[in-house]
């Protein structure tokens, strides 16, 4: 199988880089269904493409908590409980949620003390909660609703073409 490489994305636009990582997505999944090789190739893909992102990384359903899965970036808090955190909340409500600053969401649980924003977007396949995708950036504000429309779209392409 051909690795593609991260793309080049000095000067490109949030639309370009999503729609390059996309594609690039797409051919590193077309021929494998395992969840964590999946799981681990992307979050390296979207890890060393996105620009001032210091975590990228996933969390998986299991038995009403979130489970660490494949990620990039410092190692972070094992089990989450659903509605707790930034990636509970999103769990519980099946809605991507974008924080500007982490140290004002009420219950945010720090993993590395470098992350200033977070997004966290819902796995849902058939109506069931399969996990969230997670990134950080040392930046506030890093992630806008373009990132929230870009990462939807990368976690639709995921659970298309991966055994969740
Ligand atoms: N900040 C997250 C926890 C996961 S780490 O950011 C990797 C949260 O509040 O749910």
């Amino acid at each position: 199988m051909m690795i593609p490489q991260p793309a080049l994305n000095e000067g490109a636009t949030k639309r370009e880089l999503y729609a390059s990582l996309r594609s690039q997505l797409r051919s590193m999944l077309a021929d494998e269904p395992d969840v964590i090789a999946n799981a681990a190739n992307m979050s390296s893909l979207l890890y060393h493409s996105m620009s001032d992102v210091n975590w990228a990384g996933f969390y998986f359903h299991r038995n009403k908590e979130l489970v660490l899965g494949p990620f990039q970036g410092q190692p972070a808090c094992v089990r989450i409980q659903i509605s707790k955190g930034v990636c509970g909340t999103a769990a519980h409500q099946r809605q991507t949620i974008i924080v500007d600053n982490v140290h004002d969401f009420p219950g945010h649980i720090a993993c590395d003390s470098a992350s200033n924003s977070e997004i966290v977007v819902p796995i849902i396949k058939d109506n069931d909660l399969i996990g969230v995708l997670d990134l950080d950036s040392p930046s506030v504000a890093r992630f806008d609703e373009e990132d929230a429309r870009g990462l939807n779209e990368l976690v639709e392409v995921f659970v298309e073409l991966t055994n969740v």
